[in-house]
């Protein structure tokens, strides 16, 4: 008999109403008036060369064939060119960072390993993480001291002689923290003097006013995981990245899941994403950088409350609650009645849960507006109906 596995698992509750996650995002996914605020997905674009070059693909029935396995050589180079990396590293397209993560832990962890990964922080990864090694030691990063992020100082007091992999989700996803040279530096010497590999994740590397590569300062123990779905809004397209010097990206190669390739239109759009990145990019990290602000202010306001990472240097912020008297699902049934959709911290954290609500800002300003009037209302509501019934 098979029986489910039992590998670590992000605290996911299933909102009133509905009898499975599944069945409660079917129920937001399909409502066009919901504010996206609950995944961090990009709804700034407009129509463009990348909505252009998809359908051109699909008109030409581009999709009768395969792809070729690896990826289109074009958008290969594109993407180590954004980077700008050379032909020292070889690269991987996948369907998605979610692939990249899952081929990075099957290939490096033995079940002897260990890895050591962040909470809050992006909970698959611990979940892949344990499939292949024998252990994850999630180090608690909610606070000022460490800056909310795994600092090479947490890291060498929590690994021992089996870690193997030490994830850095660079920003991070809730908090939007991120690496400074130094740190970056410091981990490169970490992970080289104790042949350990760094996982880093630059899902949200644009959306930062700075950003620096680990590839460039430990190259050989760096596997950097790539994503078409956030600064290029292609979420639903499923499409990222694997890059590494060539010989890990050769060993890798030998498990890959999609060995017929990664969706062709999607890699057709990926190219044109590239390629205009330049035309856009500005213009939405514009929006995203006031957006948060909206949001600050209407924290501000809020006794009790704070963003524990401000400004954020992703396009999501988590809303600290714990002192307002309000928990974050409560909150978050609120606003999802209003159709707001956000998400309490336990998608993220398993110690820090009730503490935060994540907020994601990639969308248009009126509903940026929308959630912080929203926000105000449903905190003042929420405190005055729990008063009058104690
Ligand atoms: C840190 C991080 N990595 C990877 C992903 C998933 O990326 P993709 O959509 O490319 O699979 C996410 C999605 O939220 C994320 O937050």
């Amino acid at each position: 008999m098979i029986s489910p596995k039992k590998y670590a698992r992000p605290a996911k509750s299933i909102p009133k109403g509905y009898k499975t996650a599944n069945d409660f995002f079917d129920y937001v996914f399909n409502d066009e008036d919901m504010v996206w605020m609950g995944q961090n997905t990009n709804h700034l674009h407009d129509e463009n060369e990348i909505m252009d070059s998809m359908m051109q693909s699909i008109k030409k029935r581009d999709y009768n064939k395969y792809p070729p396995p690896e990826g289109f050589p074009e958008l290969k180079e594109l993407i180590l060119e954004d980077l700008g990396l050379q032909s020292e590293f070889d690269i991987l397209v996948t369907a998605g960072g979610t692939e990249s993560l899952y081929l990075c832990c099957n290939d490096i962890l033995a079940p002897e390993n260990n890895t050591i990964t962040c909470d809050p922080g992006y909970l698959i990864i611990d979940n892949f993480a344990s499939r292949f090694g024998d252990h994850v030691k999630s180090v608690p990063i909610y606070n000022k001291e460490c800056g909310y992020k795994l600092t090479p100082k947490l890291v060498r007091e929590n690994m021992d002689a089996n870690t193997k992999l030490i994830s850095l989700v660079d920003p991070l996803n809730p908090l939007g923290s991120s690496y400074n040279k130094e740190e970056l530096k410091d981990f490169a010497d970490l992970a080289e003097d104790n042949d350990i590999y760094l996982l880093h994740d630059i899902t949200y590397r644009d959306f930062a006013e700075e950003h620096h590569l680990m590839a460039k300062y430990a190259p050989e123990h760096t596997l950097t995981v790539y994503s078409f779905s956030k600064i290029y809004g292609m979420a639903g397209m499923r499409i990222g990245a694997l890059i590494g010097i060539p010989e890990l990206i050769k060993s890798i190669k030998t498990i890959v899941i999609n060995d017929l390739g990664t969706n062709l239109v999607a890699q057709r759009g990926a190219l044109a994403a590239v390629k205009s990145k330049k035309q856009w990019l500005g213009r939405i990290t514009d929006i995203t950088r006031s957006n948060q602000k909206i949001i600050k202010d209407a924290v501000d306001q809020v006794s009790g409350a704070f963003i524990p990472v401000y400004p954020s240097q992703g396009n999501m912020l988590a809303i600290d609650l714990k002192n307002t008297g309000v928990t974050p699902l409560e909150i978050s049934e609120y606003l999802l009645e209003r159709k707001i959709f956000t998400r309490e911290g336990s998608y993220t954290s398993s110690r820090f849960g009730e503490r935060y609500l994540r907020v994601s800002f990639s969308i248009p300003p009126e509903d940026v507006h929308y959630f912080a009037k929203t926000f105000l209302e449903g905190m003042e509501s929420i405190k005055r109906s729990k008063l009058c019934g104690s």
